[in-house]
């Protein structure tokens, strides 16, 4: 995982630079879906100019600033991988704190809504991180998740550092870490980016690949996202997004 969440963020950033600022957002994006899955997930949190919301595995931190643009909304990002928190600094210069989300160093209560997109399935510790979750959000705030569950019960093939949970594994560990399930919906219920946004992601994705391709850690980045890419394809894996309430113990 660290060559595709540490080293590539640090290649994207020369790679904006090189390109301009509205290369951004969409190259920051990774794994939170389309702006039309990110923008249901807003919405539905209530997210506006008073808010405060977590964004828990932030990566590069493209969705917390498109939430912050669209809302108005006060963002922290959370990010274990310190090349990806160096990135999303000097991408958007946001407040980000690099930390694991199963020991989130927050206050309980601290937040008024947390999100966390694409991140679930690289954890090790999948309850642990729910937990968390409820913990730093006020007892009538929010969670958004977007998780990638899988279909069947064996994958073909597994990515380097994903545990995909089933969609009732998901479920039970929500309701264990004191979650209840308050609205859902799927990626696929949502339009494809608009062409514009996947022209910039494609124009830095090859802008990276001229750079690095003969480099093991972008062949290691690129392998792993094409297995991905395949068990999406194949809907082995497909994306779901929940709106979670704390239930008051
Ligand atoms: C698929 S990326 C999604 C990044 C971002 N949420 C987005 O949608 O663009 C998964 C991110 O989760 C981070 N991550 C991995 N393990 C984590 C953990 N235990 N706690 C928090 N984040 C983690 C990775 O470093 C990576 O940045």
């Amino acid at each position: 995982m660290k060559d595709e969440f540490d080293t590539i963020p640090l290649w994207t950033v020369r790679a904006v630079e090189d390109l301009g600022p509205e290369y951004a957002v969409p190259a920051a994006c990774r794994g939170s879906g389309s702006p039309q899955a990110q923008a249901w997930l807003a919405e539905r949190l209530g997210l506006t100019e008073r808010s405060l919301l977590i964004d828990v595995g932030a990566g590069m931190g493209g969705a917390a600033e498109l939430a912050a643009h669209r809302s108005g909304a006060e963002v922290v990002l959370v990010e274990p991988m310190l090349g990806a928190c160096r990135a999303a600094r000097q991408l958007f210069d946001r407040p980000t704190v690099a930390a694991a989300g199963e020991a989130l160093p927050f206050a309980d209560g601290a937040f008024d809504a947390a999100w966390s997109l694409g991140v679930l399935c690289t954890s090790t510790d999948q309850f642990a991180m729910l937990r968390e979750l409820r913990r730093i959000v006020r007892p009538s705030g929010a969670i958004g998740l977007l998780v990638y569950i899988k279909t069947v019960d064996q994958l073909p093939r597994q990515p380097e550092g994903n545990d995909f949970p089933t969609r009732q594994g998901l479920e039970r560990l929500v309701s264990g870490a004191g979650m209840r399930i308050v609205d859902r919906a799927e990626l696929t219920d949502f339009d494809s980016p608009p062409d514009w946004w996947q022209r910039r992601v494609a124009a830095v994705d090859d802008l990276l690949r001229d750079r690095h391709h003969h480099d093991p850690r972008w062949q290691n980045a690129a392998n792993q996202e094409a297995i991905i890419t395949e068990l999406l394809d194949d809907e082995l894996v497909v994306g779901t997004m929940m709106i979670l309430a704390p239930v008051n113990e």
